[in-house]
């Protein structure tokens, strides 16, 4: 970063904390505000990402900091009385015996008498807070100590009572497990697929994202559901002596209990319970992600007492991610829309985790290489952290004798069949044809995607048809599509042909920014691009811009200059440009009220983590999207994170870490939608 960039937004940010007080002053205390409210927010806004980018700048006095006074904060802090904590994992026998031993040896007692079996729901953790019998607050787990208080979400689910009895005690604070039923699951996503909208991965992150909508209406059309299965603070309730006598109180209480629980009087009869949950997981209507064992007494329970991190008297164990063996059919490879060649299993259908998988990605060749897998193979598949499908080896003992290797194509799949070939150090392979037609076909629909130029009515089908056709053999084409033939075709009514051009023309109202996401430049993702169309404001400047220029605006680092600069240079996308309608040649960089409009704060509170190489964004550029949308983008996984992204080449300790923690795990299209919606999938 430049000095002048720092200098520039330590300037601004003073100027800003001065007129956001200014303006509290003004709407707080002296009842005239000056300015509507949205102005104040978007002065606000355009703090809280200067802050984001140069987090060492943020003043401990700022009007961002002051927590509870931010009236665009999504959800208020709220800090549990008593912590909400973690479990430990045994993940066999021999670690839940010697979870037993360990508390025994605590004791005074010889041994802690009876067990509580109950399953381990795969959802999130969640704070009831009921006084005088009414439900007055709700919140989210967090770090433990400080959670978000999400009760207008929470009072849309129908299973959790508004009022308890009138027996129930004065202060009575509930935990257990918001989850998402299957067929609530299931039934959202057929709902995308009817609108045509991308599905959502899986139940736990669905249910996640939908607590934390900021319009309740949203959560309640979701179908959310909770089981209790613990206390936090309570004032003035019965005597118990048992955890079980606990649950069978919050049960009468009218409160969702989870009827699969055992009372048993060993770790043999424990881990019976858990063997049972292998098979029981298939059956339920809901998913669980392994069992906790409690010890019963809670007299035992105060005096084994609890870690800084997990009580000593319970223990979760966790239930492997499923796999399943399928037969791997073939390997084939995509081209994406820069011309990187992937190699992927197609599989025979096989329903594992939750759905059904007949792809996976493989990476690249010394994946397939190290895995050894081969067409005609059985393999081993299962999804990582339940969410990307993965095939992790062959079964060898099933491998027909004489099955050859799978060796990597040297042609591009398309019919000009131009070769593949491998690039140094990096295990990718690309197609270098710049008429590429599958090439052409991603760079096609990325041009009319949402963040590019936004172009309704031109899907992946109609883009496959005009390719075929040779209507369009660039982007520059879309402008010149010849309509009098498109009518003539099949599926094509005056209605339609009128609605796509007319898409196609409002197209050319984008401002500089989408057409810059449009142009698909290799590292330029949609905060980098609006960082250069701010900076420079206009095509031709960008253009004419030297290496040395470009990296020297704020955010925009060497590799991201070189490579906007040889986009530019290359003849064939001058001619390209030179095509393309004047109005999008010359469009502006959008005016700053929409600027910052167009970054909603949509990661506020979340961290996220970021690991291997994604196609829109370099290393630096992802954090500082992640950053400018408010969330935190760290170098490591912890159980404060809110998600994983995977991209090409993970690293496999942040997965393994992931998946451990049980942090929910992305791939590039899901994060890019986390990042427009603030919903996790
Ligand atoms: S008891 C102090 N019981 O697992 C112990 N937790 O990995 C509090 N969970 O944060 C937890 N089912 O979100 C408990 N039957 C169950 C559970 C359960 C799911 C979750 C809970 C907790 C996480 C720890």
């Amino acid at each position: 970063m430049t000095e002048g960039a720092e200098d520039r937004a330590e300037h601004r940010i003073a100027e800003l904390v001065e007129l956001i007080r200014y303006h509290d002053q003004l709407y707080h205390t002296d009842d005239v505000p000056e300015i509507p409210d949205a102005d104040y927010d978007l002065l606000k806004r355009e703090l809280l990402e200067l802050e984001a980018t140069h987090p060492e700048l943020t003043r401990p006095d700022s009007p961002t900091q002051t927590v509870g006074a931010d009236p665009s904060t999504l959800f208020e802090p709220v800090e549990h009385r008593v912590p909400m904590m973690s479990l430990d994992n045994a993940f066999d026998r021999d670690e839940l015996s010697a979870w037993a031993d360990r508390a025994k040896r605590r004791l005074a007692a010889e041994d802690f008498g009876g067990l509580v079996c109950e399953l381990k729901f795969d959802g999130l953790a969640v704070s009831l807070r009921y006084e005088d019998g009414r439900l007055v607050q709700a919140a989210t787990r967090g770090n433990g100590r400080v959670g978000e208080d999400i009760t207008a979400n929470v009072l849309t689910l129908r299973t959790v009572p508004h009022r308890l009895p009138a027996e129930a005690p004065q202060v009575l604070e509930v935990r257990g497990e918001v989850y998402m039923p299957l067929a609530a699951f299931d039934a959202l996503n057929a709902h995308q697929d009817a609108e045509g909208k991308p599905r959502y991965a899986n139940p736990r992150n669905t249910a996640a994202g939908s607590l934390r909508q900021k319009d309740p209406s949203i959560t309640a059309t979701r179908g959310l559901s909770m089981w209790c299965y613990s206390v936090g603070e309570v004032q003035g309730g019965p005597e118990v002596a048992t955890h079980s006598a606990t649950l069978e109180y919050l049960d009468s209480l009218g409160l969702p209990v989870n009827p699969e629980t055992a009372a048993v009087d060993s770790v043999d009869a424990a881990w019976q319970f858990v063997e049972r949950c292998e098979t029981m997981r298939h059956d339920l209507p809901y998913e669980i992600d392994g069992a906790v064992i409690k010890v019963d007494r809670l007299d035992l329970q105060q005096e084994l007492g609890s870690t800084s991190r997990a009580p000593r008297w319970a223990v979760a164990y966790k239930l492997p991610p499923e796999e399943q063996t399928t037969g791997l059919l073939d390997i084939h490879v995509s081209i994406g829309s820069k011309g990187k060649a992937t190699p992927f299993a197609v599989l025979e259908p096989v329903f594992v985790g939750g759905s059904t998988v007949a792809m996976a990605t493989l990476h690249n060749e010394d994946q397939v290489r190290e895995k050894d897998v081969r067409p005609g193979d059985t393999v081993v598949v299962r999804k990582a952290g339940d969410v990307i499908p993965e095939v992790l080896r062959p079964v060898l003992a099933d491998r027909p004798s004489g099955l050859p290797e799978w060796v990597f194509p040297e042609v591009c799949p398309c019919p000009h069949q131009q070769p593949l070939t491998r690039q140094g150090g990096d295990a990718a392979h690309y197609c270098r044809f710049s008429r590429c037609p599958e090439q052409l076909r991603g760079w096609i629909e990325h041009f009319a995607a949402r963040n590019a130029l936004d172009i309704e009515h031109l899907g992946e089908q109609r883009v496959r048809l005009f390719i075929d056709l040779g209507f369009i053999t660039d982007v520059s084409d879309i402008y010149a599509l010849p309509y009098d033939r498109i009518r003539e075709l099949e599926g094509f009514g005056e209605l339609s042909v009128a609605n796509l051009a007319d898409a196609i023309e409002a197209s050319k109202q984008q401002p500089l920014a989408r057409l810059l996401v449009g142009l698909n430049i290799r590292h330029l993702g949609d905060t980098t691009c609006e960082l250069l169309a701010d900076d420079l404001g206009s095509l031709d400047r960008i253009m004419g811009a030297s290496v040395e220029e470009l990296a020297d605006i704020d955010g925009i680092g060497p590799i991201i200059a070189e490579s906007v600069h040889e986009f530019f240079q290359s003849d064939v996308n001058q001619e390209i440009i030179q095509r393309l309608p004047k109005e999008l040649r010359e469009a502006k960089s959008s005016d700053p009220d929409a600027e910052a409009e167009s970054l909603p704060q949509t990661l506020e509170g979340m961290t996220i983590v970021v690991t291997g190489g994604l196609e829109g964004y370099t290393r630096d550029g992802v954090g500082a999207a992640i950053k400018a949308r408010g969330g935190k983008s760290p170098g490591g996984v912890s159980s404060k994170t809110t998600a994983l992204v995977v991209g090409e080449n993970p690293g496999a300790s942040k997965l393994d870490k992931a998946e451990k923690l049980g942090v929910p795990i992305l791939n590039e299209a899901q994060f890019q939608r986390l990042i427009e919606t603030g919903e996790l999938p």
